[in-house]
């Protein structure tokens, strides 16, 4: 579990184990600190975990934020706040994670997205909003930082060989009673989406029809149709280029990852596999 706050985490397990009623096996749940909000954090942690040379399964990129009706927020790295947690973190760490995600290939990279991608729109040369050409809102920088997630995942599906056994999945939630919004449902289309044997098939499938987007998953668990401009493969490779651009990686990357080559990262002064 890789977290930002890594003391609470540890005391949340805890909690849990405690109200186990039954005797059974200790949670094997590892906490790992993580912070989104700093490409520094992303990039050592990934560097931490690949030291171990172990495989790595799935990777679920769930945390994100919306911060409803705040003013325009900048992260350290010059980043609008929503863009940087909900799609460049998650982005560099995928691509600092394909070395072990390889390893444990057959593997999965699962991006928690939203319905609200549909409502985004991505100017690659205006990633922070900040040309003036559109005014900032909160739930503007929201859609677009999931929108970019959904177009980014759908080039590396697109580039990645399917030799590679890395699969990418953009879940929707549906709508859930949390911080990010209100109204009961569910986790299942994440863990449907990291778990269950069809999904690998139909990320196979859509890649050899040439699909444009990356599978999505629904909040039933069903495919779902991202929007139409996710659709766009023009707009979807320049948010590809500019997000490698942002997150301080070569335009090469995934290929020199992909041959397990080193690769320069701008953030955390290290070098992935
Ligand atoms: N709730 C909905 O209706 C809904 C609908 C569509 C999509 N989603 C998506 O579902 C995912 C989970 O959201 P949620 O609804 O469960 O929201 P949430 O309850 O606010 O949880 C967000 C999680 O992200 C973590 N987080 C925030 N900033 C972080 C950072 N800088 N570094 C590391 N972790 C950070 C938070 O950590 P702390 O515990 O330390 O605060 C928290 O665990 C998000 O990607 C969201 O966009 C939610």
């Amino acid at each position: 579990m890789a977290v930002r706050r890594p003391k609470v985490a540890r005391e949340l397990i805890q909690k849990w184990q405690n109200e186990q009623t039954e005797v059974s096996m200790p949670l094997n749940i590892e906490v790992m600190e993580l912070d989104l909000i700093s490409l520094d954090s992303v990039a050592r942690f990934a560097d931490t975990w690949n030291a171990r040379m172990a495989p790595l399964h799935v990777l679920i990129n769930n945390a994100g934020i919306f911060t409803i009706g705040e003013p325009q927020r900048f992260t350290k790295d010059g980043y609008e706040e929503h863009m940087q947690v909900n799609h460049l973190a998650p982005a560099l760490l995928a691509m600092l994670l394909l070395p072990s995600l390889i390893r444990g290939s057959p593997s999965r990279i699962i991006n928690v997205n939203s319905v609200m991608h549909t409502i985004g729109f991505v100017d690659a040369e205006d990633m922070n909003l900040t040309s003036g050409k559109h005014k900032y809102r909160s739930w503007l920088g929201y859609s677009n930082s999931k929108l970019a997630q959904v177009k980014f995942s759908s080039i590396f599906h697109k580039r990645i060989p399917a030799e590679a056994g890395v699969h990418t999945v953009c879940a929707s939630p549906g709508i859930v009673h949390t911080n990010v919004k209100v109204k009961p449902r569910s986790s299942r289309s994440t863990l449907f989406a990291a778990s269950d044997p069809q999904v690998p098939e139909y990320c196979e499938t859509l890649k050899s029809e040439d699909w444009p987007v990356c599978a999505c998953i629904n909040y039933d668990c069903n495919p779902m149709n991202a929007s139409e401009e996710a659709h766009n493969l023009e707009t979807s490779q320049l948010v590809w280029e500019k997000t490698l651009e942002m997150i301080g990686l070569p335009s090469d990357a995934l290929e020199k990852l992909i041959e397990g080559e080193p690769v320069q990262c701008r953030y955390g002064q290290q070098k992935a596999e």
